[in-house]
């Protein structure tokens, strides 16, 4: 049940130090990764990875994505639902990776039909074991969130980018030519106390003061770049989900290109910083600001956003690489509470299912 919570979402939200900690466990060892269903070597023969995915799980897999990349890996990232209609080249030496919490998204494992069919390779990253997405693929691994009710996806969104951070590492280790991070050890050291930052969001957070304040505007834009990319979107996604209420994410630096015309005083701009590279983040926030936008910053407490910033939502200082996952919990507080003053019916937003069965 929910217990003392008023909706599955909250706790779900609010059980992401039980689940991180559940997605970790055991799979970090001496300083380098362990994941028992992917034994070092499993991933030698593979050139090229492509992510196929939906939804808040396209947007975990953008962020593993750009893990990848960093790690010196070819990788592209593909709404499922346009697999089948992009031509491009698939072979033996292609990983196509399904992100999918349910298993049972249609249009992924369509495209990871499509994808083998075409000579590829697969792997199913979800929660559900025994899914078919686990069943059909040469390989699954597990992100261990435990059952999630709420529609909205939360503590498996976090578990996702963690098990595919992990997963990066493996194939880092795999994969000829790719260069594991050099930061690696400090990297994992940090993921150690994931758990414990996100606790410490938890229990600081001001994100129902701000969704009061904020809660009647006309529209909610969510920018960032890099990993605070993919955390925006993400943000912007849980948003319109649950309040029925207008949210857009951008990379940061597309604003001006045309959501500008958008940016109101009555618009306000979230802008997600990670610690790494949010350079675009702070000069476009500067942007809508002098539009009148007012500026929510989600960062670090000494980063350079929050001079610019009215309100700031502190997250702990942590490796880049885990700074969006908290930035993220800060954006389903803001989400949730908005949509709780708004009452709407969070756990079952109107027209939407947990899991999409159909093309
Ligand atoms: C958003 C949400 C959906 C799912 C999407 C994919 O909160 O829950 O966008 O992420 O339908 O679902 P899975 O991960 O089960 O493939």
């Amino acid at each position: 049940g929910k217990g003392e919570y008023d909706h599955y979402m909250l706790k779900e939200i609010n059980n992401q130090p039980t689940s991180l900690s559940n997605t970790i466990e055991g799979r970090i060892d001496d300083g380098d990764v362990a994941l028992e269903e992917l034994p070092a070597g499993t991933f030698e023969d593979v050139e090229t990875v492509q992510f196929v995915a939906c939804g808040t799980s396209y947007h975990a897999a953008m962020y593993g994505a750009n893990l990848l990349r960093s790690a010196g890996i070819s990788t592209e990232v593909v709404r499922a639902s346009e697999y089948a209609s992009m031509s491009g080249p698939v072979d033996e030496g292609t990983l196509v990776v399904a992100v999918t919490q349910s298993g049972e998204t249609a249009d992924t494992l369509e495209a990871v039909r499509e994808a083998t069919a075409r000579g590829a390779r697969s792997l199913a990253v979800t929660n559900v074991v025994g899914s078919t997405a686990a069943r059909e693929a040469d390989d699954a691994v597990y992100i261990r969130a435990g059952p999630e009710v709420g529609v909205a996806a939360t503590k498996t969104f976090s578990s996702q980018a963690v098990t595919l951070a992990l997963l990066t590492q493996r194939l880092a280790a795999d994969v000829p030519d790719a260069t594991p991070a050099a930061d690696r050890e400090t990297m994992l050291e940090e993921l150690k106390d994931l758990p414990e930052h996100v606790e410490q969001v938890l229990e600081t957070t001001d994100a129902e003061t701000l969704a009061r304040d904020t809660v009647d505007s006309k529209s909610y834009f969510f920018i960032g770049n890099g990993l605070g990319h993919s955390v925006a979107l993400e943000g912007a996604l849980k948003f319109k989900e649950i309040t029925y209420e207008h949210a857009e994410g951008f990379a940061a630096g597309e604003l001006k290109h045309g959501p500008l015309a958008l940016v109101t005083d009555e618009s306000p701009v979230f802008a997600v910083a990670t610690g790494s590279g949010d350079g675009k983040t702070k000069t476009n926030a500067i942007e809508a600001q002098t539009r009148g936008a007012p500026i929510v910053a989600v960062s670090p407490d000494d980063h350079p956003l929050t001079d610019v910033a009215e309100v700031h939502l502190s997250i702990p200082d942590t490796h880049p690489v885990w700074a969006g996952l908290l930035a993220n919990v800060q954006l389903q507080l803001v989400s949730y509470h908005a949509a709780d003053l708004l009452e709407r019916p969070i756990d079952k937003p109107r027209n939407l299912a947990k899991s999409v069965t159909v093309e």
